[in-house]
């Protein structure tokens, strides 16, 4: 059978992470080379290093314009090119409105809207040059289809990650470059464990109990994986997503029907 990323280039941001890596190997499986992108090059390298020739490591600070172009010359050259874009890489903080400080927001809006924006036109661009289309994946998050009393800054950014997915969908659509996003609900792994600390300060809870109320309610009842992300990001990287246009899919067992 053939297999449906068969010879794509694809950059995975953020790739050192748990989703990151769950897409590189089902990128990797379905035939693509995959640049795994991150902050922390060792993350990044040590994912690489589990698919062989099939992938190579990068350091990508998506904050930072510089490093983005950086980073994309250096999968041009590696690869020759770019057929598929994961904006993945993201970060997380909370606190009660009043406590909110200007340098979370900066970091959670330059890691989360900034990097999703600059990353996904520098792609633009490359594709747009080279003809031949293209797939942008933004990473949503339930946390953007309704805020919450103490993650409203993240809820924020992911907010915009939604709206810039539909306005760069309908804008690149011209070139043939579908952009979509996928909305994951709550899925275990480092950037929860994160989250349940926090919350376990913010609402005084035990560690560990705000995770395990979270994977309760949701309606398939249990936590999501990192692997029961990757169908949608490879239908989306794939020729059977051509007629998708500006949608952000939940994939989060039944949180969300928005
Ligand atoms: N885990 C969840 O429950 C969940 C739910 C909804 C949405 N998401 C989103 O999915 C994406 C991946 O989440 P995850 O669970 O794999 O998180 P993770 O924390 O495991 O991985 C995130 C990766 O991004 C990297 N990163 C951070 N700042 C960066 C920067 N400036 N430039 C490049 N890389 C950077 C980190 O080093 C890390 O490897 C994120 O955008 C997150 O907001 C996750």
């Amino acid at each position: 059978m053939t297999k449906r990323l068969q010879g794509k280039s694809a950059l995975i941001t953020g790739g050192g992470g748990g989703i990151g890596r769950a897409f590189a190997r089902a990128y990797v499986h379905e035939g693509a080379t995959v640049a795994i992108a991150d902050i922390d090059l060792d993350k990044a390298n040590e994912v690489a290093a589990d698919f062989g020739d099939a992938a190579y490591g990068l350091a990508l600070d998506v904050s930072d314009r510089t490093s983005i172009d950086r980073a994309m010359d250096h999968v041009l050259q590696t690869a020759g090119g770019l057929d598929i874009l994961v904006n993945n890489a993201g970060v997380f903080d909370m606190a009660p409105i009043i406590e909110i400080t200007e340098a979370s927001y900066d970091r959670l809006f330059g890691v989360n809207v900034y990097g999703v924006l600059f990353t996904l036109q520098a792609a633009a661009r490359v594709m747009i040059k080279q003809g031949r289309g293209g797939k942008i994946i933004n990473m949503a998050s339930q946390a953007g289809r309704r805020g919450e009393a103490l993650v409203a800054v993240y809820c924020a950014t992911k907010a915009a990650v939604i709206s810039l997915t539909q306005s760069a969908g309908l804008d690149l659509i011209k070139h043939q470059i579908n952009v979509n996003g996928i909305s994951p609900g709550v899925v275990d792994g480092a950037l929860w464990d994160q989250v349940d600390a926090q919350f376990a300060r913010h609402e005084k809870r035990p560690l560990g109990e705000k995770k395990r109320l979270v994977g309760e309610a949701v309606p398939h009842g249990r936590m999501g994986t990192a692997e029961d992300m990757a169908p949608m990001a490879v239908f989306l990287a794939s020729g059977d997503s051509d007629y998708v246009v500006a949608q952000t899919y939940n994939v989060d067992g039944g949180n969300c029907m928005n």
